[in-house]
């Protein structure tokens, strides 16, 4: 989970370099690194901290050279530190690395043993310790760097540069995205289209498991055998890629606002012109036919896909399973035939639900990607693409992907219902409808952002949060939890209400906020009592409900937040706002990092 990228061109490449690791810092941000070759040498400068520490040191000490690469670390092997920053450089050849080199213990006791020296706790080293092995036995750097992935088992985007070669960069994918962008006299090669989005807007995507030998003048590309590839150019628009704060302070904060207007945009593209149908943009999933559904998804996603099981059970009456990727994958579950599996993702490059998507595919069931990145590999290894059409998402807390990706789950719902002959062309016209009303409502929510900024300005001197919920709302408090835990280092917990009797609640105390989704629904009764029970031990109690459920409300608050009324089948993205904007205010208040959380990055590219 690292920004990589290398470029050969006309003119010196350090800036261009770091403004396509500043794209990519989103990616991971605790070191980061750039290697050149100037006058046939290589010359490194790596620093620990963000982009804008190595910034600093370039200023003083800048690279020259027409070729380069660079590196924005989020840490796997070994601490944040210079040694382990990347490009790392053994003998002639210096590389930069994203994933994971699973047997680099084994491949590390080989070089030891042949007496080389691994000043680095990485799994990076060894790469370039043996490519530069394979280049002293005499290779070529093609037949070293060839030879260097057929001792790798892993994870990788690779980018190697060779001293004394100022036109040749090699650079390798198996597993991690990689992107080689085409230039005039220029050539460049980074980890996604966003980095390369300030120098090129024609891209090849390369394929899983080849490389790609680059010069200024031309790419070709090679499977692992050596054999040459067929390779395609896409031409992007860049101004899909390039993205700015446009006058908000943070990103996320940007894409809390953006939401209703990506809302409307995804629903003109699922629905008939007359609002009566829901019309999918590319192949229809045949939900007919389907006896059970998996939903598989990491984080804020799988958050998505959990509202989704309880809309599919309900509304189109489809037996439904939602798993965390990385537990999918493992537990052996039942496949069948007339199984069907949906995985949501907003980069489509997360590691955990690749791999749960290829074990899907393996067992020759249909497969649907809810995805917003629509050249991702996800996009390109399921079945049937459902693109939420959100824009980039930069912030590393999901907002807008995750509102769009239950837009277009719901959408999938209504579609199954229809299929399956669980709802008439009426309710699916009245369905709509209501998603029809969904931007409109979140912007009022949003024209009451002062409340939200006045209980963050006690809520956040809290230790411990708890949210709790019932029904679809029940995955908003684990959505609510999650997004204060990554951007305010707050704890917090999300719990279904009525699970808290039955353990969490011996938590309760009055230092401890507990913030309540309790629409006036057929659950609000059952949760109200919840929240009674939370009251009667002390606890402070943050009661998020549309007016009628506040007036009901007989017991003492700490606070309140009015929702605007709704019909139960939208509230769990209309829910998702108070869930963001609490994360939001409360990190400012503790003045964290919002964008880029410690520890986080946006796209987790390892398992
Ligand atoms: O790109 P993906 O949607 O597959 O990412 C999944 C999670 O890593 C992501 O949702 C993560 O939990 C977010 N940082 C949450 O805000």
């Amino acid at each position: 989970m690292c920004g990589i990228v290398g470029i050969i061109g006309s003119t010196s490449v350090q800036s261009s370099i770091i403004e396509a690791l500043e794209k990519l810092e989103y990616r991971g941000y605790d070191s980061a690194g750039i290697a050149t070759i100037s006058e046939n040498e290589i010359l490194c400068r790596r620093s620990v901290g963000k982009l804008s520490c190595l910034k600093n040191e370039l200023s003083n000490a800048p690279v020259l050279g027409k070729i380069g690469i660079g590196h924005t670390r989020w840490a796997t092997h070994g601490a944040p530190s210079i040694d382990n920053a990347h490009p790392h450089q053994v003998g002639k050849v210096a590389l930069v690395h994203n994933g994971i080199i699973e047997n680099y213990n084994e491949l590390k006791a080989q070089i030891i043993s042949e007496g080389g020296i691994m000043v680095s706790e990485t799994d990076t080293e060894v790469v370039a310790a043996f490519c530069n092995m394979f280049l002293e036995s005499g290779m070529s750097p093609e037949e070293a760097v060839s030879s260097t992935l057929g001792q790798l088992k892993g994870a990788y985007a690779l980018c190697f540069i060779f001293e004394g070669n100022e036109d040749l960069i090699i650079a390798a994918r198996k597993g991690s995205p990689l992107v080689v962008g085409w230039g005039v006299e220029e050539m460049f090669v980074g980890s996604d289209a966003i980095a390369l989005a300030h120098l090129t807007n024609q891209l090849t995507y390369v394929e899983e498991e080849n490389y790609v030998v680059i010069s200024r003048k031309e790419a070709k590309f090679f499977n692992f055998e050596g054999k040459e590839q067929p390779s395609k150019k896409v031409f992007v628009n860049s101004e899909s890629v390039l993205v700015t704060k446009s006058g908000y302070r943070h990103f996320m904060h940007k894409e809390i606002n953006e939401q209703a207007s990506v809302i409307s945009y995804a629903l003109g593209s699922y629905t008939s012109f007359d609002r009566k149908r829901i019309l999918l943009p590319n192949q229809i999933p045949s939900f007919a036919k389907m006896d059970r559904l998996i939903i598989s998804a990491c984080g804020t996603a799988f958050l998505a896909g959990h509202v989704a099981k309880y809309w599919f059970e309900k509304i189109s009456g489809l037996p439904s399973d939602i798993d965390i990727a990385s537990e999918f994958r493992y537990r052996e579950p039942i496949i069948s035939k007339k199984t069907g599996a949906i995985f949501v993702s907003q980069s489509g490059e997360t590691a955990d639900t690749l791999a749960a998507l290829r074990m899907a595919k393996s067992n020759s069931i249909e497969t649907i990607v809810v995805v917003n990145s629509e050249n991702s590999t996800m996009a390109r290894e399921s079945d049937i693409i459902m693109p939420i059409k959100a824009g980039v998402e930069v912030g590393v807390a999901s907002t807008k992907a995750f509102t769009s990706q239950l837009l277009v789950l719901a959408a999938l719902v209504i579609e199954a219902a229809r299929q399956r002959k669980k709802i008439s062309p009426k309710q699916e016209e009245e369905f709509i409808n209501q998603l029809f009303a969904i931007p409109r409502l979140i912007n009022e929510v949003l024209s009451r952002e002062n409340e939200i900024i006045n209980i963050c300005s006690e809520l956040a001197n809290a230790q411990d949060i708890l949210f709790i919920a019932r029904g679809p709302l029940y995955p908003l408090a684990l959505e609510g939890a999650l997004k204060l835990k990554e951007i305010s280092y707050i704890h917090a917990e999300g719990y279904a209400a009525g699970e808290l009797k039955h353990g969490p609640i011996a938590l309760v105390d009055s230092s401890v906020p507990i913030i309540c989704f309790a629409p006036s629904n057929i659950l609000y009764d059952k949760t109200t009592s919840n929240i009674h029970e939370v009251i009667a031990r002390g606890g402070k109690v943050i009661l998020v409900s549309d007016k009628g459920g506040l007036s009901d409300f007989k017991g003492d608050v700490w606070k309140s937040f009015e929702m605007p009324f709704s019909e139960p089948f939208i509230l769990p993205i209309l829910y998702a706002l108070p869930a963001q904007l609490l994360a939001y205010y409360s990190a400012i208040e503790k003045g964290t990092d919002v964008d880029q959380p410690r520890n986080l990055a946006k796209s987790v590219t390892v398992e």
